[in-house]
């Protein structure tokens, strides 16, 4: 049985960060943000925009009536939880009204977590062939005011259908994953920002990627020669880059060696607009390659590399299914040039934004008339969510 991701959706907030401007704040070269880390802009989400919001509206666009039906398990994988205990996935599984006899939960570790949730949907599938799942990876990363990693910020969700006879892609059989008990990158629950070893975390990132791919390749007896495209996890582009250089082997044709390289340029255009969403920046790189390169065609391989941090990674490959262009959109770019810029002023008041409870827990919001989903208020601690009815 065939079985892969049927449709993908993205959302991202409405407001962006412009890396020249964030530069300039804090006396920054800005050609380290362009080039050291190969970023521009970040997605910054206001109070009324979190984890929830942002996962419905990624799903929400490609779900029909039918879709409802049929979805009996939505998994949300993210690290930017609202809740220690309600899983993200109720709430979402609510807001897009699909039918009650489904299993929602959340699953996490790091920005690994999405690509264990397409696992357990490709069993899933297998067992229920007639069932589809839906797989939301959602996250906000904030790592804090003028910190190494401020730059490499980011807010977005990405939702992709799971079904038999995908219209995009087919997962092949040949997932290897590594697991390191490291301390690269993590967040105790008191803590509303991760602390981060930044350079022992991109040195885990490449030796995982490397210790990976040489299992993979063992396994599998595939080799970089069998892929016209490789996906990397995206904190911040550059670090992709490097292990794309990595695993170059370069005794690969030249024209090959170009097609990986002009490939990888494709994946990284959304991430440098968006920042890092953590679970989602994988599959963003996935979706901004498919939407954005002109050499790809029906079967060609992808291999996609997904790490988190702590640490969990797996290299796994896709096939793509003839027609799968039809499923896809092509005006993400212009569409994220429509996001308002923020001042460095505005961006510093929305980070530290807090909600304002009074003595019984209730706070409400406004301004999210833009959005497509808010978080409008918060009545005795629980969040109430509603779908913004937009004036024609
Ligand atoms: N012009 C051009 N390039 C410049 C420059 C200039 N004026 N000044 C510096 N650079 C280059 C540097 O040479 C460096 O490039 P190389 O890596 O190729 O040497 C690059 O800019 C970055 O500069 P620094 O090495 O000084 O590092 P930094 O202060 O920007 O911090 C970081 C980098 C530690 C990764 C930081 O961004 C960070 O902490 N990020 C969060 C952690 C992270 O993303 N880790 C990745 C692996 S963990 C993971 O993948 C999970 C996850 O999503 C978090």
């Amino acid at each position: 049985m065939k079985i892969g991701i049927d449709k993908i959706g993205f959302a991202t907030s409405n407001y962006v960060l412009k890396l020249n401007d964030l530069a300039a704040a804090r006396a920054t070269d800005p050609e380290k943000l362009s080039k050291g880390l190969l970023l521009k802009e970040l997605s910054i989400a206001p109070l009324t925009e979190d984890i929830i919001t942002l996962g419905a509206a990624a799903a929400d666009p490609i779900l029909k009536s039918e879709d409802k039906e049929k979805i009996d398990m939505v998994i949300v994988a993210t690290e930017s939880s609202i809740d220690q205990s309600k899983a993200a996935a109720v709430f979402i599984h609510g807001l897009l009204a699909i039918q009650p006899f489904a299993r929602s939960f959340e699953i996490k570790e790091a920005c690994y977590g999405a690509t264990a949730a397409l696992d357990y949907a490709k069993l899933h599938i297998e067992k229920y062939p007639d069932s589809k799942v839906l797989v939301i990876a959602s996250d906000i990363a904030k790592y804090g005011i003028n910190t190494p990693g401020e730059p490499t910020q980011g807010a977005g969700a990405i939702a992709m259908l799971i079904s038999k006879d995908p219209r995009i892609l087919i997962f092949n059989e040949d997932n290897v994953a590594q697991t390191r008990d490291v301390m690269d990158f993590w967040r105790p629950n008191y803590s509303t920002t991760p602390y981060v070893n930044g350079l022992y975390s991109t040195q885990q990132y490449l030796d995982c990627l490397k210790t990976t791919w040489d299992e993979y390749q063992k396994r599998h007896k595939l080799s970089l020669k069998d892929f016209a495209a490789y996906c990397f996890h995206l904190p911040y582009p550059k670090l992709a880059l490097k292990g794309l250089n990595k695993i170059m082997d370069k005794s690969l044709p030249q024209e090959q060696q170009d097609q990986l390289k002009e490939n990888f340029e494709k994946s990284i255009l959304y991430s440098q607009k968006v920042g890092n969403i953590y679970t989602g920046s994988l599959f963003l790189g996935l979706l901004s390659l498919l939407e954005n390169s002109d050499n790809l065609k029906a079967c060609d391989k992808i291999a996609l590399f997904s790490y988190g941090s702590g640490a969990v990674a797996e290299i796994f490959s896709v096939s793509l299914v003839p027609g799968y262009e039809n499923q896809l959109s092509r005006t993400r770019l212009e569409e994220l040039d429509q996001r308002q810029a923020l001042s460095v002023e505005e961006y510093e008041h929305i980070f530290f934004a807090e909600a304002e409870l009074d003595a019984e827990g209730n706070a409400s919001f406004s301004g999210y008339e833009d959005q497509s989903f808010a978080l409008a208020e918060i009545a005795e601690h629980q969040r109430k969510y509603i779908k913004v009815e937009k004036s024609s």
